[in-house]
């Protein structure tokens, strides 16, 4: 059979897939940081040249006002279906350095059977999977056995909009009959899932500003505002210490959890107290009434990513801060609205925000949460190819991650993505020593094959 060929090719070609996974991982394209456009750039090159030698046709770098995209299609399998496979080749920034235990994490390391490298499962190494996947293919069968075509972006990192331009002017061009995205993770080691809800994310910067300049605290304390005080009141009055959030409407929308759902969630194999061990806290906290997966993948959060202001540098400073500022967001669940999450924010701040101070808010990404079928051919189609790559049924799983296009493909070409992630809820994705498994790297890279297999029709 066809497969067959295809996955001895892939077997006898583990290191030479590896090797390229390397070169990609070496190149620092990180999209937030300008002085490495040239990096990002070459990385979006890194993949077009690899999509032409591949064999698909009408491999391009299309150039948009920051990273360009690469976009590549194969369309000569009539009457079968046409799948869009979607990726980034940008990453996060890999700083601080210092709790990395390598010297550059551009520099992949591999240990215990792990890459070790900035964009090894965030999206480098899962995205190379279904690169390869073609290529097993295409240089063994000379075809593909349905349509494919290639869409893998530079900002996703940055929460760019030049995609969702490209998305919504290239409906035609872009139709398809599900999308595919492996950027998200498998339940535990060995147990491969596929996530049918990602979060969204509405987030904000909070700036409060008091007087005119840093003042003594001494001199002018219990006179003047201080902004970092008020900041802190506003910030506490978002949560309860019941875990909920405390803005008025904001729950209104949120769809609930689905009796099947729970009874699943609770089936999965998850020590609550292993899950906390691991990750070296004294207890789990949050909303009250939901198990710990629950919390994590169904319902609606609010954190604070960072705090400026005042002076935090070596020894004491006893200054009353003119401006103080907070980056924060709420991840979200359908049915919320990131746009009128933004209003209920901004009315929430204006009604507490004590007197003696004015503020500003900076709105950065939103995005809705998403939830696809899990009943659908595209999904028993996925099922059975991870069940060929991974030799495990995967189960189904939500994530409390956001894939903003994954919403976008919904509204823009009308189509559900199947979200099929190869990496491990410790990948580190983000953090320092982000680490991809080789072992799923080619078991990706067998699923993706089969997947292309088992979309066939007759
Ligand atoms: N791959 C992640 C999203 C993810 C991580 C989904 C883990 C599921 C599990 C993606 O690259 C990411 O980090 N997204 C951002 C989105 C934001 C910048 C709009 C996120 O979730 O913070
Ligand atoms: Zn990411």
């Amino acid at each position: 059979m066809a497969i067959d060929r295809v996955i001895t090719f892939l077997d006898a070609h583990r290191s030479v897939f590896e090797e390229q996974l390397k070169t990609l991982l070496r190149i620092p394209s990180v999209s937030a940081q300008s002085e490495r456009d040239n990096d990002t750039r070459a990385a979006a090159e890194f993949v077009r040249k690899d999509l032409a030698t591949i064999g698909l046709n009408e491999v391009a770098l299309i150039e948009t006002k920051r990273h360009p995209l690469v976009y590549a299609e194969w369309l000569d399998a009539p009457g079968q279906p046409t799948i869009l496979i979607y990726g980034h080749y940008d990453v996060q920034p890999a700083e601080p350095l210092e709790p990395w235990n390598q010297p550059d994490p551009f520099e992949p390391v591999i240990r215990d059977g792990n890459i070790y490298a900035r964009g090894a499962t965030d999206d480098k190494g899962q995205m190379f999977t279904h690169l390869k996947a073609l290529e097993g293919w295409m240089k063994t069968v000379g075809s593909l056995p349905i349509n494919v075509k290639v869409l893998i972006e530079g900002e996703e990192e940055i929460g760019g909009k030049n995609l969702e331009i490209f998305v919504a002017e290239n409906r035609e061009k872009l139709a398809c009959d599900y999308v595919v995205i492996s950027d998200t993770s498998q339940f535990a080691l060995g147990l491969p899932a596929i996530t049918y809800g990602l979060k969204g994310l509405a987030y904000f910067e909070l700036i409060v500003h008091g007087a005119k300049t840093d003042l003594h605290s001494g001199m002018f304390g219990g006179a003047v505002a201080n902004p970092l005080n008020v900041l802190a009141t506003i910030l506490a009055s978002l949560m309860g210490p019941d875990g909920k959030v405390r803005i008025e409407g904001f729950y209104d929308p949120v769809r609930p959890l689905l009796d099947w759902e729970r009874a699943d969630f609770a089936k999965l194999p998850f020590s609550e107290a292993e899950f906390q061990a691991k990750l070296g806290v004294t207890s789990l906290v949050g909303e009250e009434g939901y198990t710990t997966l629950e919390r994590k993948w169904a319902r609606p959060t609010c954190d604070v990513h960072g705090l400026y202001g005042g002076y935090s540098g070596e020894g004491p400073k006893t200054v009353l801060p003119c401006k103080a500022g907070a980056k924060l967001s709420f991840r979200l669940v359908p049915d919320q609205d990131p746009l009128a999450v933004a209003e209920q924010f901004k009315a929430h701040v204006a009604k507490v925000c004590p007197p003696g101070v004015t503020y500003e808010i900076k709105e950065h990404h939103g995005a809705p949460a998403v939830l696809v079928g899990v009943d659908s051919p595209g999904v028993h189609a996925a099922v059975r190819a991870i069940e060929a790559g991974f030799g495990t049924r995967p189960i189904f799983m939500r994530e409390g991650g956001s894939i903003p296009v994954v919403g976008l493909f919904k509204t823009q070409l009308g189509v559900d993505t199947l979200l099929l992630g190869w990496g491990q809820d410790d990948d580190n994705l983000h953090g320092p020593n982000e680490k991809f498994s080789l072992d799923d790297f080619h078991r990706g890279i067998k699923a993706s094959a089969h997947l292309l297999a088992e979309f066939t029709r007759d």
